[in-house]
């Protein structure tokens, strides 16, 4: 990364720092726990976090996802985009409590300008500034669609060639089914991938863990090292920032 050094992009995943089956309900513990594992991992650090229990449950009572959709309550898509001004307001405090120095970029700034983008990353990265970003809902062509923060994960791992991206989801690693039995895959070859992904079930507004496959598979095209932690084992997750193989489940970067 020459100038800025070691980068990694750390997603956090909605269903680990909300409870999912309570609306509007933060895992305090939890993202406290990941916020200090980044505060003592010495290399340089972008965030992105999910909407959990904040914006996923909007979006679902709303009917949107990744789709544009045209949305007749507007009430709705405001209520989203303020719960995850919520969320984010928490993630924020808890990064800045253990000396991140937090700065939330919201999509708008940069949905039609990447170049622009990448500067204000550099900046402020090689300033000791954290980039922290979110899914969100944004307007499209006719209504509205959700920007899952497993997408702008991918935009962020083509324009930054960070040295690993992690997913801290609620689970060890990647399971071969959806019922989640039998052992983790510890290693996601391209070769498997299309196994796994037609064995998953499509129940969740931004495309749930098949979706996300296949954007850790478009990761690891950029030659970029992909790792599956669970986000509520702390030691998994410093394992995964050191680039450590045999945690979690891993998708190596094809270079
Ligand atoms: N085959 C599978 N392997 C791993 N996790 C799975 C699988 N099928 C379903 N899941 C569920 O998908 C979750 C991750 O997807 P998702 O809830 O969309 O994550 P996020 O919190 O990042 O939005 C896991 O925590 C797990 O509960
Ligand atoms: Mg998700």
């Amino acid at each position: 990364m020459g100038r800025i050094g070691e980068l990694v992009i750390i997603k956090f995943g909605g269903s680990v720092i909300t409870d999912k089956s309570r609306p509007l309900s933060l895992n305090s513990g939890v993202l406290d726990s990941l916020s200090k594992t980044l505060s003592i991992h010495n290399s340089k650090k972008v965030i992105v976090h999910g909407g959990g229990s904040f914006g996923h449950y909007y979006a679902k009572l709303a009917g949107l996802n990744t789709k544009c959709k045209i949305v007749e309550d507007t009430n709705q898509v405001s209520l989203i985009r303020k719960s995850m001004l919520e969320l984010n307001m928490h993630v924020i405090n808890s990064l800045s409590l253990h000396g991140l120095n937090p700065y939330t970029i919201t999509p708008f700034f940069w949905s039609k300008n990447l170049n622009n983008l990448k500067t204000l990353l550099y900046k402020l990265l090689s300033q000791n500034i954290c980039p922290v970003f979110f899914g969100d809902v944004l307007p499209c062509t006719r209504g509205f669609k959700i920007l899952s923060g497993d997408d702008i994960s991918y935009l962020l791992c083509r324009l930054l060639k960070p040295s690993r991206m992690i997913f801290c989801i609620g689970v060890d690693g990647i399971f071969p089914s959806s019922n989640m039995d039998g052992p983790i895959i510890r290693e996601l070859d391209y070769k498997v991938v299309r196994k796994v992904i037609a064995k998953q079930s499509f129940l969740d507004v931004t495309g749930g863990i098949a979706r996300k496959i296949k954007i850790a598979y478009k990761i690891s095209k950029l030659g970029v090292d992909v790792f599956f932690v669970n986000g509520f084992k702390p030691h998994d997750f410093l394992k995964a920032l050191n680039g450590e193989y045999g945690v979690g489940t891993c998708m190596r970067g094809v270079r």
